[in-house]
């Protein structure tokens, strides 16, 4: 189970193990596969498109997650036609909740792209696929593999994984050497057939045996071919993340209300902006509570604020809730507000619209946009 250093014809700089543990490893690894495989909605006959769409959907989302955003997807944008039809806001109200919303966006624009330079039909060569807006080397790799059984390797979170515990590589996986190394393994322990079932299978080893904490080993198809499992080195293989510092960040968000009494003002979030496309009640960092009775001068600084940000005068600040949410490293507490309206110079700027509650619906919004959404549904507001 040594790792050897006498079979790497196959690639100048890297040392793996012999024939006889690749010829295991393809063998032990297809069998489990087929009596484990999870039922998932992706696996039964995809085309490109489904894999594309799944697979998107899958970067840094747990599978649990993907599969109702899957099923809704593909019902309302069944194909490439459908998908490159559709307005940008309705896809993204389609993915809102998902989040990493630039993937949406990028799925958007290479279904135009499909349109326009494949005649709609999804291209089946690794560059013209590569090529596409959103697809990267894995991306392309999955997707041809998957859904056509054409033999190319992938390298991802999962099969870093189980690549750095097959290897017993110690080092850090995103340097540019090991990342070179586990791409030539991938191609390396590629048989000539199966394709597709043999990358599903090693990502679905990855996920479900091969966990970052307490891997279940006794189920582990690959065991005996596994020098960390000899040397039960599993935390320290592969090397832990540096853990990130949160930042704690406070923001105010206020529910505008029409004079009319029905509509509530809307601001798109800008393309440099988190949650670019997307819409939200007009939000900005600030830190006032909604716990306690505001003071004039925080009056003043939200309506300030809010001015600076979405062109209305306001009035009668009142508290509605306090909303915390995580957002890559910041950890946010949203204070939010509902005011009414004074002043509306908000005409004709497309960034900011009145909108019925009813018509909330189809608007794509943050995930605290729609959380306060629910709060003025409950409230009538
Ligand atoms: N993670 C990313 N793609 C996956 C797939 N096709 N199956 C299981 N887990 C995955």
């Amino acid at each position: 189970m040594a790792i050897r250093n006498d079979c790497t014809k196959h690639a100048e700089s890297a040392t793996f193990p012999d024939l006889a543990w690749r010829r295991k490893l393809r063998r032990q690894l297809l069998n489990w596969f087929r009596r484990n495989a999870r039922d998932l909605p992706w696996r039964d006959a995809p085309t490109p498109y489904q894999t594309w769409v799944s697979e998107i959907m899958l970067q840094q989302t747990q599978v649990a997650t993907v599969v109702e955003y899957y099923q809704r997807f593909l019902k309302r944008f069944p194909d490439v036609q459908t998908l490159a039809a559709a307005t940008e806001q309705e896809v993204l109200r389609y993915w809102e909740g998902l989040g990493y919303y630039r993937r949406a966006r990028q799925l958007h624009l290479a279904a135009k792209t499909i349109m326009t330079n494949h005649g709609g039909c999804f291209p089946t060569t690794f560059p013209e696929v590569l090529a596409l807006p959103g697809i990267g080397r894995y991306t392309a790799g999955a997707i041809l593999s998957i859904s056509l059984g054409l033999r190319h390797p992938i390298v991802e979170a999962n099969t870093i994984r189980l690549f750095a515990r097959l290897l017993h590589v110690s080092t850090e996986v995103t340097a540019t050497r090991t990342q070179k190394q586990f791409w030539e393994f991938a191609n390396w322990i590629l048989p000539h057939k199966h394709l597709s079932d043999f990358n599903q299978a090693l990502m679905e080893v990855g996920s479900l045996i091969c966990t970052p904490k307490s891997p279940a080993c006794d189920e582990c198809p690959l065991r005996t071919l596994c020098p960390t499992f000899v040397s039960q080195a599993f935390d320290k293989i592969p090397k832990p993340k540096q853990k990130i510092k949160s930042k704690q960040v406070q923001e105010v968000a206020v529910v505008v209300q029409h004079r009319d009494g029905h509509r509530v003002l809307l601001r798109q979030c800008q393309a440099d902006q988190r949650w670019a496309g997307l819409w939200d009640f007009p939000r900005f960092a600030c830190d006032i509570k909604c716990s306690q009775e505001l003071t004039t001068l925080e009056q003043q600084q939200i309506t300030q604020e809010t001015h600076d940000l979405a062109y209305v005068q306001i009035d009668d600040l009142i508290p509605l809730m306090s909303i915390k949410h995580g957002v890559t490293k910041y950890r946010i507490t949203l204070n939010c507000f509902s005011a009414k309206l004074i002043r509306d110079q908000t005409a004709k700027n497309p960034t900011l619209q009145w909108v019925s509650l009813a018509e909330l619906d189809n608007y794509p919004l943050s995930t605290t946009g729609r959380k306060i959404c629910k709060v003025l549904d409950r409230e009538h507001v």
